[in-house]
């Protein structure tokens, strides 16, 4: 199909979710044009639960590209979280052990309806359920981005096209074979999760190594539950009903003197796990932000606070681009992303292979995972670790 019409921007942002999002909204700030593309629909992706745990630093870029009103209103802050195995919690105080940072529970569903509606209210483009997205000319000084919305195609030529469309989208695949060098780890676990309209039972997260495998007690506000079980990645959902999953859940997470309150389940899903990482994240004028780029096990939350921190840099070298004219800190942008997606992928990694119970009851395992665990509440040195990592204070 030809193009029957051409549209012209600076950067061209393939994909709606929170690295596209943010990105836009970051440059518009700073006066430089963007058209976002989602192939889905506004629906869809405001209501697609996934991450809920935000970095101080994604909170404050979430500031800067001004859209933090609600999120600093509703969303919860907390110092802390919980570490629970051999029949006991024992609580990791994040804000202590790294001179004061915190995490903010605010859920991804809630950053994207925000960065959503920021971007409508300034009337700047963003089209839902475009189809057949192609890039082309990536590597020239003028790429395009081809779509077509209602039956009509049209051609974005951009000054830069930013893959912003997670990792199942067009953007990397573009990239000419041989150019681009992954690295992937896949794991034989999953994450039941569902979210529960009851209240928190634990005012702080709490991360359950136990025989039976690894549960998360999470949440999204005072009223919502966000829970996780360890599965088999090939898990039938319709094989648990409600009342198996609250009985594990039980099993998992319960104490003495302590248990679990349940409520309806409002919605349930299967997450596999895998790590994934393509370098560099870059080729000719296409930038891969977030998901697209790179993948972590959600053990520890990193996944959108890496995209948030992609765009971060982009966003930075755009700037500088437009500025001064010079691609010098474009050229640097994923070298400089790398350091801290690889730090991530290995939080990412060492705590899943800490809690997650292996499949065939490998007991030398589960010792050494028990000794970790210990050694990470009693050293403070361990902990403080912990506790940058999951803060994300760590130097990369
Ligand atoms: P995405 O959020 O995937 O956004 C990409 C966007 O591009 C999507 O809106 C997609 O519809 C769009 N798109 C795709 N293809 C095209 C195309 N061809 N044209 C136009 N648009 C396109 N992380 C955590 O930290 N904790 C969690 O609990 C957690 N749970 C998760 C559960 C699931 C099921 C998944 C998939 C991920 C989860 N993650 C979690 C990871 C986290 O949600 C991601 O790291 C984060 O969404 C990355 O943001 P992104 O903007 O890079 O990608
Ligand atoms: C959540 C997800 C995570 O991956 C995690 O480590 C903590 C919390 C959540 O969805 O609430």
């Amino acid at each position: 199909m030809r193009p029957v019409r051409t549209i012209r921007t600076q950067v061209g942002i393939v994909g709606a979710g929170p690295a596209g999002l943010t990105l836009a909204g970051l440059l518009g700030r700073q006066g430089i044009e963007t058209v976002v593309l989602e192939n889905k629909s506004r629906d869809y992706i405001e209501h697609r639960i996934r991450a809920g745990v935000l970095e101080q630093g994604s909170v404050e870029l979430l500031e800067e590209a001004g859209v933090a009103g609600r999120l600093k209103r509703e969303g919860l802050v907390h110092h802390g979280i919980e570490l629970q195995f051999d029949g006991e919690r024992h609580r990791v105080p994040l804000t202590e052990l790294t001179g004061g940072a915190s995490i903010v529970i605010y859920g991804q569903t809630e950053v994207v309806k925000d960065l959503v509606s920021a971007r409508l209210a300034a009337g700047a483009p963003l089209l839902f359920e475009v189809q057949d997205v192609r890039l082309a000319d990536i590597d020239s000084h003028c790429p395009r981005v081809e779509f077509s919305l209602e039956g009509q195609v049209t051609q974005l030529e951009c000054d830069v096209v930013a893959g912003c469309d997670g990792s199942h989208g067009v953007s990397r695949a573009t990239i000419p074979a041989g150019v681009l060098s992954s690295y992937s780890r896949e794991y034989p676990f999953a994450w039941l999760g569902i979210l529960a309209a009851v209240a928190p039972s634990s005012d702080e997260l709490v991360y359950a190594h136990s025989p039976r495998g690894f549960a998360l007690l999470s949440m999204r506000s005072p009223q919502l539950s966000r829970l996780y079980l360890q599965c088999r990645p090939d898990e039938d959902i319709a094989s648990w009903e409600d009342a198996r999953i609250w009985e594990e859940l039980q099993l998992r997470l319960g104490l003495p003197g302590w248990t679990l309150a349940e409520g309806p389940v409002l919605e349930k899903g299967v997450t596999p796990m895998r790590s994934f990482v393509v370098e560099p994240m870059q080729y000719g004028n296409l930038f891969l932000a977030g998901d697209a780029a790179h993948i972590v096990p959600p053990t520890g939350a990193k996944g959108l606070n890496l995209a948030l921190h992609d765009v971060r840099i982009l966003a930075e070298a755009l700037v500088d681009y437009y500025a001064t004219g010079s691609k010098k800190s474009l050229a640097a942008y994923s070298e400089r992303c790398l350091r801290r997606v690889w730090r991530s992928e290995h939080f990412s990694w060492w705590m899943t292979s800490m809690l997650h119970r292996s499949w065939d009851g490998d007991q030398y395992d589960e010792k050494l995972q028990v000794a970790q665990l210990r050694y990470t509440v009693t050293s403070g040195a361990a902990a403080a670790s912990l506790a940058e990592n999951y803060v994300g204070t760590a130097k990369a």
